[in-house]
This record gives C-alpha cells, sequence and structure tokens, in this order.
C-alpha cells in the first residue's frame, strides 16, 4: 500500500514538472486565434514573440503579453534553438507563403507548427519539402473559436512523436484538460480537424432546420427557452446550441443578419474525402450544399425550375 501510494505521488510530482515547463515561442498571425492564442500561452507561463504584417495596437499587446517582432527574421533571432513556431494565418496562399519564408530562416531541429484550418495533404508536402533542410512540421488542428482564450482550444495534433513530446507543455497550455491529442504522423492533425468541420457543418444545418421549423409553427413559441432547456439533460444537448440560445436571446427573430453563410474550405474538403474513399456522407455533403444556397440572392436554378413548370403545366410563377 505505502509502495503505491509513492508511486503516485512521484507521477503527480513527474507531471506537474513536465505541464509546468516554460518554453519561449513565435507566434506568427495575431488575428482572432493567434492572439487570443498568445495571451493565453503568455498567461501559462510561456514567454511570446509575435509578428503580424498589421500588429495589434499596443493596448491589445499589452494585454496578450507578447514580444512583437517587426519581421520573421527578427523573430525567429529571438527564439532560442531549436526554435518553435506556431503559424496562425489563413491556410492556403498566406500559410504556404510563411512556411517558405521560415524555411530559408530556421535550422535543422528547428520546429514549425500549423495550427491553421490547412488541408491535411498540404501538410504532407511541406513537411517532406522541409525534411531535407531538417526542419521539424506539425499540424494542429485547432477548434474553440474567439472562446479559446478562456476555455482552451480542442488540438487534434499530427506530426512525430519526439516533436509532440518537445512541445507538449504549450499544448497543455493551449488546450482545457483532456482537450488535446496526438493523433497520428504529419496530416492526421488537420484530417481530424477537417472532419470535425464537416460534422459540425451538418450539426448546424440541423439545428437551423429545426429551429425554422418551430418558428414557423402554429404555436407562438419561446425559441431562446427552447435553446436553454434542451441544454439541460436533453440528448441534443451541445456547445453549439448554447450559442444558440446566446444569439437567440439577444434577437430573437435574428433580425439582424443577412442568410448569408460562408464556408472556409473543411466542409468541402470533408465532402471530397467522401467522395475519394466511397463513404456515403449525404447529411455533410447536403449541409454544405445548403451555404451555396445561401449565398445566392436569385438563383437561376430556381428560376429553371419555375420556368419550366409554366412550360409544361402553365403552373403559376411569379414574373418580375
Ligand atoms: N476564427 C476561428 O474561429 C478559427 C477557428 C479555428 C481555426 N481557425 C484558423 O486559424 C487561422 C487564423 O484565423 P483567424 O480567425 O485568427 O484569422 P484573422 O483574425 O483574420 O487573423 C489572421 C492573422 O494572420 C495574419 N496574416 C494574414 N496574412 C498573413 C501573411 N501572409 N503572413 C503573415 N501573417 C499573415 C493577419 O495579419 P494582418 O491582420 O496584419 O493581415 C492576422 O494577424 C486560419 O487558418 C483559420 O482558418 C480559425
Amino acid at each position: 500500500m505505502r509502495v503505491k501510494y509513492c508511486q503516485k505521488d512521484f507521477w503527480f510530482l513527474y507531471a506537474a514538472f513536465r505541464y509546468t515547463v516554460a518554453m519561449r515561442i513565435g507566434m506568427i498571425g495575431l488575428g482572432r486565434m493567434g492572439g487570443n492564442m498568445a495571451q493565453r500561452l503568455a498567461g501559462g507561463g510561456h514567454e511570446v514573440i509575435g509578428y503580424a504584417p498589421h500588429p495589434p495596437d499596443p493596448a491589445r499587446l499589452e494585454e496578450m503579453h507578447t514580444t512583437l517582432a517587426p519581421d520573421l527574421p527578427t523573430l525567429v533571432a529571438q527564439l532560442p534553438a531549436p526554435r518553435v513556431v506556431w503559424i496562425m494565418v489563413p491556410a492556403g496562399d498566406a500559410t504556404q507563403e510563411t512556411v517558405d519564408a521560415l524555411a530559408k530562416l530556421l535550422l535543422p531541429g528547428d520546429l514549425i507548427i500549423d495550427g491553421g484550418n490547412t488541408r491535411y495533404t498540404d501538410d504532407i508536402v511541406r513537411a517532406a519539402a522541409l525534411q531535407p533542410k531538417g526542419i521539424h512540421y506539425m499540424d494542429a488542428g485547432t477548434s474553440g473559436g474567439v472562446w479559446g482564450l478562456k476555455l482552451g482550444y480542442c488540438l487534434m495534433v499530427g506530426g512525430q512523436p519526439e516533436d509532440f513530446q518537445r512541445v507538449e507543455p504549450i499544448f497543455k497550455t493551449l488546450a482545457p484538460p483532456n482537450g488535446y491529442l496526438h493523433c497520428g504522423a504529419v496530416g492526421s492533425g488537420h484530417f481530424v480537424k477537417m472532419v470535425h468541420n464537416g460534422i459540425e457543418y451538418a450539426m448546424m444545418q440541423s439545428y437551423a432546420e429545426g429551429f425554422e421549423i418551430m418558428q414557423a409553427s402554429r404555436y407562438p413559441l419561446d425559441l431562446p427557452a427552447i435553446a436553454n432547456v434542451w441544454m439541460q439533460g436533453s440528448v441534443v444537448r451541445s456547445w453549439l446550441l448554447e450559442l444558440t440560445a446566446r444569439a437567440l436571446e439577444q434577437d430573437p427573430g435574428l433580425e439582424h443578419l443577412q442568410p448569408w453563410v460562408e464556408d472556409s474550405g473543411e466542409g468541402r474538403w470533408t465532402v471530397e474525402e467522401s467522395i475519394n474513399s466511397a463513404v456515403p456522407a449525404p447529411v455533410i455533403a447536403l449541409s454544405l450544399m445548403m451555404r451555396f444556397r445561401s449565398r445566392q440572392e436569385n438563383s437561376f436554378g430556381a428560376r429553371m425550375l419555375a420556368a419550366m413548370r409554366q412550360q409544361f403545366g402553365g403552373h403559376a410563377v411569379k414574373s418580375k
């Protein structure tokens, strides 16, 4: 019994030491995500050197407890070797440009972590391109939005196990308890994040349809109250529903919004993945299509439907 307690105590001491290791990290991109992540890291005892083309104002920088570098070479020069640089910029060209610029500045053993919403196949190409230079690369699918500063970010990480262990104190600080996972090899983190967002599209669409049916019903239903009561033990309770309740409380008719919904890549990639692997994913696919539909102010397809009905059946149409 005594031996058991000793082992337990040792483990807790080891864990405490391991997880309170302060690191110095570069954060590129200080927007909604990168700025808050820098702030959370600094709050957790890490030192953050930040860079963005248009940096935040001094008051915000002070809040973030982040040292601003005027350019990437200065940021890299302020990091101890082996360096760790986290990229939190828009996926695609901006991230690729940043990786390319860092590839010229970093040295063997240094590590790039891409936390943006990059397509996992891009990670695989990048890691392979950096490998001959000895620069390590990890992908960290990040979920939590602007609430992550307070609640922590769910992190889905891909990369070499030794790299994961090296920067685990950073993941530990950014995430809520049990909120980060080493998913596997390079690309696996963004792959899991992609599917996560595909599921998110479908969940959001489903809530939107259900609430519209209730809004159109014969009963004058209190939608914010319904969203709130569903949060209490119901099968469909979720954080998205909590946010739905919040939005409906602020504006029950959502009158301040246009019915226009953007998509940012992951939904499309999830659908493409389902096609490539012949896995049926009709709900996610349709939720993506509904976003396309939301952005059409005057659908040619809908006018085609009206035209055909008028042609074959003389059915009523609405003319302009
Ligand atoms: N917002 C979310 O809820 C969320 C959630 C998960 C993941 N993400 C992902 O996180 C990443 C950042 O998103 P965000 O919402 O923080 O975007 P954001 O608020 O628009 O901030 C983007 C940041 O990237 C910087 N940037 C843009 N182009 C750059 C370039 N070529 N080189 C260096 N820095 C550049 C911007 O600097 P300037 O302002 O000076 O141009 C800004 O600091 C994206 O990949 C996004 O998909 C976002």
